[in-house]
């Protein structure tokens, strides 16, 4: 599977950072699991497995290149990272490759979100990052309120975080 391969190609990518592997593993998981439930059709799901998996490539680049990564710089470098790394694919397409860079050139964009696959991965993402960064609770819901859309990532973050549901 694609995706088993590119785990361990974004491993490697980020070597030295754990947080930073561990953190893509889990988006990934959540993405996934969301998308499944869901029922996004094959395509779609592999798509966002593809993006989850390498959501976050700009960041060493941009640390590397300019010593920081906020959310823009990130999606700007990202992409040419990710084509080149799955041009080593033969089994992916282009338009596969072309939805994989637009999601990861708009994973901080939260308006205009057109497509499920778009909508999971930020929902995943945020499901991931409010831990990781200890957002408090307030925080939470206004972010949920804002962007959270499906039924399932409403449902994992209420749950997850003991929230209110909307
Ligand atoms: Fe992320």
């Amino acid at each position: 599977m694609i995706t088993d391969d590119l785990i361990v190609k974004m491993t490697e990518f980020n070597a030295g950072d754990p947080k930073r592997i561990q953190h893509f593993i889990k988006v990934y998981e959540f993405a996934h699991v969301i998308g499944a439930k869901e029922g996004l059709d094959e395509n779609t799901l592999r798509i966002l497995d593809i993006a989850s998996v390498m959501h976050d490539i700009g960041i060493r680049p941009s640390e590397e290149k300019y010593g920081r990564c906020d959310g823009k710089l990130q999606e700007r470098e990202g992409p040419a990272y990710a084509r080149e790394m799955l041009a080593m694919f033969s089994d992916v397409t282009e338009t596969e490759i072309d939805r994989v860079c637009f999601l990861i050139a708009h994973h901080h964009t939260y308006e205009n979100v057109e497509g499920l696959d778009y909508r999971i991965l930020l929902e995943a993402d945020f499901l991931v990052n409010a831990m990781e960064d200890e957002l408090k609770k307030d925080a939470i819901i206004t972010f949920r309120d804002k962007v959270f859309r499906t039924k399932t990532g409403l449902h994992l973050i209420n749950t997850m975080f003991g929230l209110c549901s909307i």
